[in-house]
């Protein structure tokens, strides 16, 4: 070989080995760019809020979550609904659209069902093909996973996303619980392990219920912690003895960011991340905000997500001011906004502002597109990025990723914003 032939030669092999050497790290740098992302939600673990039609089907009124889903109708009958589900709700062109929209990252709700049954709980297993397959699709349109743990044994907050809708959270209360925890969470880890260039992130619990004033759920915090410190551990320090390149994400449990201040310091804890989650139409009063107000807020919260001791997103949050979509608030709930929520006062009518995006007026339509853009602006200069609730909607387009494209309130470029001095920086 000339010297000119081997410098060709050189750069070639350098070229080829050039993915094995991006593939080293986390597969995103973490700190450095923006975390833009949508849940799939209502896929791994069923919600009738995202597909009504699984539970209507089911014609009986005691079914109301994936825990009487099971319950409730023959073992059969249930299995072969959710293995449909499974199968059809989110495919591989999901991942190739949700890539083609500028997003980097996907984040998906799994049960502890997905590897644990006990013989008293009524749940079907079989989800974890297709989190394997969303890992392979998540890999081929370069996409960014985070795993997050929504159900835990017992319910960690009693919410109807946890899988058991219950009066209160049980999780914390029977040690039993916990271990099963960890066992899931430490499997799910090793399975992923060869893969944490894609599966970067594992959320080790979601929404557990800490409640500040509540007399609901006592002792469930100092559960959390501990149980957050030991599954740090296991995670980014797997079996294998090799440092993993997970990052840890945890949750808020519902305490305000600075209650963390001194939990997990970060030159003991590296690779930890803070998740916290906003809506602003759960009470009363949020209920009755004006578009105006909401904006706001939104760009308010830009500067308080920076009390955060850990790098933080917002892992949930949503377009729309409402609480209208049919079962967001349970199967046979209604929504506060028109007044339907027992005990609340109505703002006005939801016709026109949940369902098809097509009787959405053009003031609604606008008002998503200000609001949509003053939170991503707001969580991405605060924080780490975002993740909306959540990719797809049966029949609540006010919720849907997947309709603000196509109706035009969320753009093609999450970059490419409309009003770019909303929030007057
Ligand atoms: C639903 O259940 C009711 C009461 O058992 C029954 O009369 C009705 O035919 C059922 N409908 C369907 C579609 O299965
Ligand atoms: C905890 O849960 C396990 C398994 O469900 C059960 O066998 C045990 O009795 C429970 N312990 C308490 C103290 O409730
Ligand atoms: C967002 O702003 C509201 C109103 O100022 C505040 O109550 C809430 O704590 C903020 N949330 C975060 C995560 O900063
Ligand atoms: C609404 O509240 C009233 C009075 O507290 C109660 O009697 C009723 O059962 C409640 N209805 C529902 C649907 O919760
Ligand atoms: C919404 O309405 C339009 C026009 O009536 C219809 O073409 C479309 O299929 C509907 N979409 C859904 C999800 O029902």
């Amino acid at each position: 070989m000339n010297s000119l032939s081997r410098v060709v030669f050189a750069f070639l092999a350098f070229l080829s080995i050039l993915p094995a050497i991006l593939a080293l790290d986390d597969g995103f740098s973490y700190g450095k760019e923006k975390i833009r992302g949508v849940n799939l939600g209502g896929w791994l673990v069923i919600e009738s809020f995202t597909t009504p039609s699984l539970f209507d089907k089911t014609n009986d009124t005691r079914i109301v979550d994936e825990y009487t889903f099971s319950l409730y109708q023959t073992r059969d009958a249930g299995f072969n609904a959710l293995k449909a589900h499974w199968a059809s709700f989110i495919t591989e062109q999901d991942f190739a659209d949700i890539a083609n929209v500028g997003l980097n990252h996907v984040r998906i709700p799994v049960g502890h069902w997905i590897l644990d049954v006990s013989p008293d709980e009524p749940y079907h297993t079989g989800q974890l093909p297709y989190l394997q397959k969303a890992v392979e699709w998540a890999e081929k349109y370069n996409l960014q996973v985070i795993i997050a743990l929504y159900g835990a044994p017992g319910s960690q907050n009693g919410f109807i996303n946890s899988g058991h809708q219950r009066d209160a959270a049980y999780w914390h209360t029977n040690s039993t619980n916990v271990e099963r925890t960890y066992k899931v969470m430490n499997e799910l880890s090793t399975m992923f392990e060869a893969k944490s260039n894609v599966v970067s992130i594992f959320q080790v619990m979601n929404e557990a219920a800490g409640f500040r004033r509540a007399v609901l759920n006592p002792g469930l915090l100092a559960v959390l912690k501990q149980y957050y410190l030991n599954a740090y551990n296991f995670i980014r320090n797997p079996l294998s003895g090799k440092k993993s390149n997970y990052m840890v994400m945890l949750h808020d449990g519902f305490q305000h960011l600075s209650y963390w201040k001194d939990f997990m310091p970060k030159d003991k804890y590296e690779g930890v991340m803070m998740d916290t989650h906003i809506y602003q139409m759960f009470n009363d009063h949020d209920a009755h905000m004006s578009y105006d107000d909401h904006i706001q807020r939104a760009c308010q919260n830009a500067t308080i997500m920076s009390e955060s001791p850990f790098m933080t997103i917002i892992g949930e949050w949503t377009a729309t001011n409402n609480d209208c979509g049919p079962h967001l608030l349970g199967r046979f709930v209604g929504p506060r906004y028109d007044g339907s929520l027992n005990g609340s006062t109505a703002v006005g009518s939801c016709v026109g502002l949940t369902g098809n995006a097509t009787t959405f007026s053009e003031e609604y339509k606008e008002f998503m597109r200000m609001y949509w853009e003053a939170q991503t602006m707001s969580y991405e200069r605060g924080g780490e990025g975002w993740v909306m609730w959540t990719w797809k909607m049966e029949n609540a387009d006010e919720w849907s990723y997947q309709a603000g494209i196509i109706h035009g309130w969320i753009p093609r470029d999450p970059t490419a914003y409309k009003y770019p001095s909303i929030c007057g920086w």
